[in-house]
C-alpha cells in the first residue's frame, strides 16, 4: 500500500484573486481603499460598529457572487493523492465550495456570526448581512471574524499541522500578518517548501522552491514537481 503523504498548505489573498475577490495589500488592493484599523480591528469595532458592519456585509455580498477558481480546485484535487490540509487566512469559503475537506480558517469565516460578548456561539448566517441592532441571547451580533488586536483561537491546531507537513506549501499570501506568517518557520527540516506568488513576498527562510506564478499557473506547477518528487 503506498502511504500517503501529509501536505499542508498555507492560503492567503492571493489565492481568491483570480475569482475576483480584491487581496489587501497588493495595488488595488482593499488597504488602499479602507483604512485597516477602522474596519478590521476591534478597536474599530469599538469605535463604529456600523461601518465594520458594512464592511463585512459588502464583503459577504460579493462572496455569494464568486466562484473557486482553478487553484483552489486543484487543492481539493490533490486529495485523491495526498493527505491535504489547508490552512487558510481568508475569510471567503472557496476553498470548501471547491471540495477541501480539511480546512482551517486562522482569520475566520464571512458566512458565520457570533454574539459580540460570547465568542463560542457561533452560527452560521450564509450570505446574509449582520445588521446593527441583531442581537442573540442579548449580544449585538458580530461577524467571525479575527481582527487585529484580537488572539487567533485556531492558531495552535494551525501549528500542530504545519510541524507534521511532509510537503509545505505557501500560495498568494505576502507574509506580513503575524502570527500566521510565522507558520513558515514550524514546517519541519527537510520538508520541501514551495511558494507559489506572482511577486516578491518577505521571505526569510533559504529551503524554498519559489514558483513567481498566478495560483492558476503556479499551483498545477507546484503540483506536478511534487507528485513526481
Ligand atoms: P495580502 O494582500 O497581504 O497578500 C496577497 C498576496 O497575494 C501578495 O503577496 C500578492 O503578490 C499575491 N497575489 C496577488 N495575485 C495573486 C494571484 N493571482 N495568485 C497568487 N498570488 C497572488 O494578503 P494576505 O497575505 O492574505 O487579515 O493578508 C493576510 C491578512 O491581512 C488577511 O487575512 C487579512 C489582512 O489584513 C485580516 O483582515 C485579519
Amino acid at each position: 500500500m503506498v502511504m500517503r503523504k501529509r501536505l499542508v498548505v498555507l492560503t492567503g489573498a492571493g489565492i481568491s484573486a483570480e475569482s475576483g475577490i480584491r487581496t489587501f495589500r497588493d495595488m488595488g488592493g482593499l488597504w488602499e481603499d479602507y483604512d485597516v484599523m477602522e474596519v478590521a480591528s476591534i478597536d474599530g469595532w469599538k469605535k463604529n460598529p456600523q461601518l465594520v458592519l458594512e464592511f463585512y456585509n459588502q464583503r459577504r455580498r460579493q462572496l455569494e457572487t464568486v466562484h473557486p477558481n482553478i487553484a483552489h480546485k486543484l487543492l481539493a484535487e490533490a486529495e485523491k493523492d495526498f493527505n491535504v490540509y489547508v490552512v487558510t487566512q481568508n475569510v471567503d469559503n472557496l476553498h470548501e465550495r471547491a471540495g477541501s475537506s480539511n480546512v482551517l480558517h486562522l482569520h475566520g469565516e464571512l458566512t458565520k456570526a457570533r454574539p459580540a460578548g460570547c465568542p463560542s456561539k457561533v452560527i452560521d448566517i450564509g450570505y446574509k448581512d449582520i445588521n446593527w441592532g441583531d442581537t442573540l441571547d442579548g449580544f449585538q451580533l458580530r461577524p467571525h471574524i479575527v481582527w487585529f488586536g484580537e488572539e487567533v483561537p485556531m492558531l495552535n491546531e494551525a501549528v500542530k499541522l504545519v510541524q507534521t507537513a511532509e510537503i509545505f506549501a505557501v500560495i498568494g499570501t505576502s507574509l506580513n500578518v503575524y502570527p500566521a506568517a510565522g507558520l513558515l518557520d514550524y514546517a519541519p527540516k527537510g520538508c520541501p517548501i514551495y511558494v507559489v506568488d506572482p511577486n516578491e513576498i518577505n521571505l526569510w527562510r533559504r529551503d524554498v522552491t519559489v514558483i513567481k506564478e498566478k495560483a492558476s499557473v503556479g499551483v498545477p506547477k507546484m503540483l506536478e514537481m511534487i507528485k513526481h518528487a
